[in-house]
């Protein structure tokens, strides 16, 4: 059989085969420990799995209308203007399975063959891919070495006559740096100046840990609303991720391009998934804090833990689930190399920070029990004094 040179090109989720991995050395029966998941560990809120309940019970099973529900989009809106004080319309909301497919549909609108789209390195895994997928190609800027935060020299350097966007991803996944206010406005400026779009996706907004604040790129720069699309979801903020419910929300000719688009591809995020994503975002508040205040204590003992091991250095993440430790200076430099040895002499599980565009560095999530953390974290210490 003959695949497509576009499905050729496309790389598997490195996270998603790391944890996979896992999950079969741990089927033998291997006593692995994997800091490997992109998911919060706590149930779904009961608010979730009530409205859930209710929708099953009153039959909501028939497609929805394609960019949503009314009831969940109206409830975005204004959980959008209580918590930013933003004022978006429901017609400017669309809700689909997750926030990828929306990454998926903003990238298909937006980017023409040979476009070139900014990404901040370290960057998430599926951002790239999706460019390819549209067939564009990322610009890539490096931030490692300027405090996790593009600066306005590099950012300009970079722009040029094919570039049409640029993504943030803030809380970021794989650091957990937040963008300061006067970083965001900075790259709205300069979007601005060259007409490009932004995607801002906040999927992370509720992970934040004093005294680290997340801002809106709209709360730093108000002018630009009409060419940025904010991508949010239940996922990480409700423990949501098998419900599969994200939702973006933009200016109305975009979400309507993306409609269009998500008409002929998933038609609408499941009905009862959209119900219980309205229950979380109504009456979720006391779990989401309970989940922060846990991801803070279990954030502060990896951090702590992994200070006091030989040869890695942390800088302080302040939000989302991960730490991105530098491994640069040990003996085992190359992350691919180090992380496929943890795995097999240690049974710990973690992601080479190349996935993220950031050789010499991995990705641990602290999305699992404080027993996990302490025990690999040990582990991981004998591994770095063996090296
Ligand atoms: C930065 C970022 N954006 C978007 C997503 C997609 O989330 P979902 O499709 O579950 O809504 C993820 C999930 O790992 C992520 O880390």
């Amino acid at each position: 059989m003959n695949f497509s040179k576009r499905i050729m090109n496309i790389k598997p989720s490195a996270t998603l085969s790391i944890s996979d991995k896992a999950k079969a050395m741990k089927a033998e029966g291997k006593p692995v420990l994997s800091f490997s998941a992109g998911e919060p560990d706590f149930k779904s809120p009961e608010a979730a799995n009530s409205a859930a309940i209710e929708a099953i019970k009153r039959g909501e099973s028939h497609y929805t209308p394609t960019p949503g529900i009314p009831e969940l989009r109206a409830e975005v809106c204004r959980y959008y203007k209580n918590r930013f004080g933003l004022d978006y319309a429901p017609g400017q909301v669309t809700v689909a399975p997750g926030a990828k497919p929306l990454l998926y549909e903003a990238m298909q609108a937006l980017v023409d063959e040979g476009d070139e789209v900014i990404l901040f390195a370290p960057a998430w895994v599926s951002y790239v891919e999706q460019i390819h997928m549209a067939g564009g190609r990322e610009k890539v800027i490096d931030t490692i070495s300027t405090n996790l935060l593009p600066t306005k020299e590099k950012l300009i350097e970079a722009i040029g006559k094919k570039t049409v966007g640029i993504v943030i991803n803030s809380p970021s996944n794989p650091t957990g740096a937040i963008y300061p206010a006067e970083t965001l406005k900075m790259i709205a400026d300069v979007a601005k100046e060259n007409d490009l779009w932004i995607i801002f996706d906040e999927i992370y907004e509720r992970l934040a840990y004093e005294p680290a604040k997340h801002v809106n790129i709209l709360n730093a720069a108000p002018d630009v609303k009409d060419r940025v699309l904010l991508i949010n979801g239940a996922s990480k903020a409700f423990a949501m991720t098998g419900w599969r419910v994200g939702y973006a929300l933009g200016p109305k000719e975009l979400m309507a391009k993306m409609n269009t688009l998500q008409a002929h591809l998933t038609s609408n995020a499941c009905s009862v998934a959209q119900w219980a994503a309205l229950g979380a975002l109504s009456g979720a508040e006391d779990d989401v804090e309970m989940m922060r205040r846990e991801f803070a204590k279990r954030r502060r003992t990896m951090v702590d833990m992994l200070r006091d091991m030989p040869y890695v250095k942390v800088k302080e993440p302040e939000g989302a689930f991960y730490v991105f430790a530098d491994i640069r200076s040990c003996p085992l430099p190359d992350d691919m190399e180090f992380c496929a040895k943890l795995l097999e002499d240690k049974y710990v599980a973690a992601v080479p920070g190349t996935a993220f565009f950031a050789p010499g560095f991995i990705r641990l999530s602290y999305a699992c029990a404080m027993e996990t953390i302490k025990e690999g974290m040990t582990r991981m210490k004998e591994f770095m004094e063996s090296l």
